[in-house]
């Protein structure tokens, strides 16, 4: 139970409305205090300590929510579970009791899962919540439920299958245009698709998070418009066949037709802007989107003659070439200007690869990185790489002569190991 004052108490809440289920906030609180069903995340009252370690990794803030509710009648879970959005705060005018929420069966809100992002800012030990120190400003929320604005428009104007056709692995390159309405975006930032129509129980679906694949400046240098990597999702996680409602849209879409976005997010997955700062990137899948935006930003600075890096190396694991959803066609960048690293698994007659273990394999080039404060690490992409890619960075850290302990909580405290995978 968390802090109380009188006989009531404030009881940490997450704004359904706002939340996009990225998990971060689950895998972040170190008491199991939050939990989710197909359609909201919730706090427990009863395990929450208000440690608030959770508040800064949100990328929404919808994790930032607070009700006054009496000491002896919190808002249970399964009441959390039901919501649509918050309740304001609605205390009995004698007693103080507080008014339930009319619960909705959880088991009714059954919904597609495994599409959108939902990231997991993991690693919680040493995933970073703040961003490099010389990242440039990211604005977040300008258009969301509870902003000004309750949503974007943004015309779809491009619509790219970039794996090979007739193979299972459908990814799309999927452009937006603002038009005339500012959606400002940093590399590594993402945002939210409202899929339109309602849900099994006749709610409007929430919003699934994408990462931004684009830099800055555009999909196109000097255009309002940016780059989504969509998997169309035919399966759930244990393999059994679901149609993803977002990323079906999505992947649907025609050049012409719009979607309504929410967003942007995220302010620590940034990469750095310093002169000399390096960017390991290690990825899976579509976790490569925003590994491709810090790439081709720093492919247009250099083009510019503005030097801002220091060393880009990248590990990208893939079922086979047919799969990449990207950086198949940047094979041909410069050596000198990226070091690209690819682990294919499903290639006939050759063993299966995974980024870990080819991160291994140069661990001379990565325990050099490792030793310079200057660098900075990027994973995206499967949750289930995560555990063996900081193995990795522990390993080559300790072959350098590095005390991984130490290291470890300097990258998380500089900003300088960033973790997103789902
Ligand atoms: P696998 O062929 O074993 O599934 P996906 O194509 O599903 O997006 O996955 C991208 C790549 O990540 C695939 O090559 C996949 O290999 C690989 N992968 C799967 N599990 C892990 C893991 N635990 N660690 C690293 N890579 C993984």
């Amino acid at each position: 139970m968390n802090t109380c004052a009188g006989s009531t108490f404030k009881q940490h809440l997450i704004d359904p409305e706002i939340c996009i289920r990225c998990n971060t906030c689950e895998a972040t609180c170190p008491l199991g205090a939050i939990s989710h069903d197909s359609r909201n995340y919730v706090v427990d009252p009863e395990k929450c300590k208000l440690c608030n370690g959770c508040l800064a990794p949100c990328p929404t803030g919808a994790i930032d929510n607070w009700r006054t509710v009496p000491l002896d009648a919190p808002f249970s879970t399964d009441t959390q579970l039901g919501w649509d959005c918050l309740p304001t705060e609605r205390l009995g005018s004698e007693n103080g009791i507080a008014i339930p929420m009319e619960g909705i069966d959880p088991a009714a809100l059954m919904q597609t899962q495994g599409e959108g992002a939902a990231a997991v800012h993991g690693g919680a030990t040493y995933g970073a919540s703040i961003p490099p120190w010389s990242a440039a400003h990211p604005y977040i929320r300008l258009y969301g439920p509870h902003a000004a604005e309750p949503s974007i428009t943004a015309k779809v104007v491009g619509n790219v299958r970039v794996t090979d056709a007739g193979y299972d692995y459908d990814t799309h390159h999927i452009m937006l245009d603002f038009g005339s309405l500012p959606f400002p975006v940093l590399e590594g930032q993402s945002l939210g698709i409202l899929p339109p129509g309602l849900d099994v129980s006749g709610r409007p679906h929430h919003a699934r998070q994408y990462s931004i694949a684009s830099p800055r400046n555009g999909e196109r240098a000097g255009y309002n418009n940016l780059s989504l990597a969509v998997k169309r999702v035919l399966e759930d996680h244990q393999g059994n066949p679901v149609r993803g409602v977002a990323s079906n849209f999505l992947c649907d879409r025609l050049v012409g037709d719009t979607v309504q976005v929410v967003g942007p997010f995220g302010s620590s997955f940034l990469m750095p802007n310093h002169p000399g700062s390096n960017i390991i990137m290690v990825c899976t899948g579509t976790g490569s989107a925003p590994m491709r935006a810090m790439t081709e930003w720093r492919r247009r600075q250099r083009k510019t003659g503005k030097v801002e890096g220091g060393k880009l190396l990248l590990f990208f694991g893939a079922r086979s070439p047919a799969e990449l959803p990207y950086f198949g066609p940047l094979q041909n960048l410069d050596k000198d200007f990226i070091d690209i690293n690819f682990a294919f698994s499903r290639i006939p007659g050759q063993s299966k690869r995974y980024v870990q273990e080819v991160m291994r394999e140069r661990a001379i080039e990565l325990g050099l990185l490792l030793a310079d404060s200057n660098s900075y690490f990027y994973v995206c992409g499967l949750k289930g790489m995560e555990e063996g890619v900081l193995l990795a960075l522990r390993d080559v850290a300790q072959q350098q002569g590095l005390l991984w302990d130490r290291l470890g909580s300097a990258l998380k405290r500089e900003g300088r190991l960033h973790l997103e995978t789902y």
